[in-house]
């Protein structure tokens, strides 16, 4: 559905990509060797822009950089500089924030599971090293950090759809973490005057994100599943429903986030989604839809069902107006188009896991 002054907001991110056409800035991607980080190293590298990658390779992959270099050529790949680095170590951050103008912090340890089984490790990564890059990006004094928050901020709380104002209580290691992020973003821009944006992101999906290990996300798993006659899994009854967001949308409301000259859109967190709802029982069954012409074998395939899993929330839906609104965020992918593009790639690019 088209919002009203949709196309006021359209033209917001296409005057942000000609700005950012006529004026070379300095980036830094943290956990640019992962999924969302290599598609905003992408984005950015396409834009001409000068980037700074920093990645322990714990989650990233070499290969999803290598696929980026194939992506943008040689010209552009020039204006990348790699450092294989962590966030846990402070003069990590430091080296890596010298002469950066934005900051866009992915790195961390996703996954509620890998939390829940071990709080400490997600703890070091995604406080830690969050505390760690606010403090090396204060000392830079970059123009603006930009940050990886997360839905499972929302925690029990049961309203939907969900707005930025109204948290719960969390339900897991992780999500007590990303809400410890908010809290320190929000606490350096009081004390040092620092610019802080926080993305909520609901549940991302797109090329590059791995479809292999233990904590992989749903939609790279159940297509990994689909392509090679694997059965998907359903954790519960079907019913469980995601605001699942294309990772392009993503990119927009970084680069909007980073860029925006509205003072009111600053030190603020913002839902990242679509503002939809679709259960895991409609999301595989879109799925199954969009493969089945190539693989017919998929005509009699259907999912098994098994327990709930801890920690995680029964339904997420976004409100997305406050993004709308002060940042112009106008996300140019539903879902159907996002799983169309996310599908072609891993046609293209499907890495069987070794068995
Ligand atoms: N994908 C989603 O649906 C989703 C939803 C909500 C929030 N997020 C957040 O978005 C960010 C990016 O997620 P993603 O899906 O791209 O995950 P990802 O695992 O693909 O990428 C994270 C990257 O960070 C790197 N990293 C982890 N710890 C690091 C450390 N200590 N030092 C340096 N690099 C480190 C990993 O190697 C990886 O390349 C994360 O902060 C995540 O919590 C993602």
């Amino acid at each position: 559905m088209q919002h009203e002054g949709g196309d006021a907001r359209a033209s917001r991110y296409e005057a942000v990509l000609q700005h950012l056409g006529q004026h070379q800035y300095h980036w830094l991607v943290t956990g640019t060797a992962g999924f969302i980080g290599s598609n905003l190293l992408e984005a950015l590298l396409r834009l001409n822009q000068k980037v700074t990658g920093l990645d322990n390779f714990s989650n990233g992959h070499r290969h999803n950089l290598e696929q980026v270099r194939e992506l943008v050529g040689s010209r552009a790949w020039a204006n990348f500089r790699f450092i294989e680095g962590d966030v846990r170590s402070l003069e990590d951050c430091a080296f890596a924030c010298r002469g950066v103008d934005y900051v866009l912090h992915e790195a961390a340890l996703g996954s509620v599971p890998r939390s829940i089984n071990d709080p400490i490790l997600t703890n070091a990564n995604n406080v830690t090293g969050f505390l760690n890059m606010l403090v090396a990006a204060r000392d830079a004094r970059v123009k603006r950090f930009i940050y990886a928050a997360s839905s499972s901020t929302y925690g029990d709380h049961p309203a939907l759809p969900k707005t930025e104002a109204v948290i719960g209580k969390p339900l897991s290691p992780y999500a007590v973490t990303k809400y410890v992020n908010e809290l320190y973003a929000e606490v350096f821009a009081r004390c040092y005057g620092m610019e802080t944006i926080g993305l909520r992101y609901f549940n991302v999906f797109g090329p590059r994100q791995d479809p292999n290990g233990a904590y992989a996300s749903v939609i790279p798993r159940w297509i990994a599943a689909l392509m090679t006659g694997q059965p998907v899994f359903i954790n519960g009854d079907g019913e469980t429903s995601r605001d699942f967001c294309f990772v392009d949308n993503v990119v927009q409301i970084n680069l909007l986030a980073a860029l925006t000259d509205n003072p009111e859109a600053v030190n603020q967190t913002y839902n990242v989604a679509l503002g939809d709802r679709t259960t895991l029982k409609q999301l595989y069954e879109a799925m199954r839809m969009l493969l089945v012409d190539s693989i017919p074998d998929l005509e009699e395939h259907r999912p098994q069902y098994r327990a709930f899993r801890a920690g995680d929330v029964r339904h997420s839906q976004a409100d997305i107006s406050k993004a709308q609104e002060l940042l112009g965020y106008a996300p140019a992918y539903r879902i159907g188009e996002g799983l169309k593009k996310t599908l072609g790639w891993y046609r293209r690019h499907l890495v069987p896991a070794p068995v």
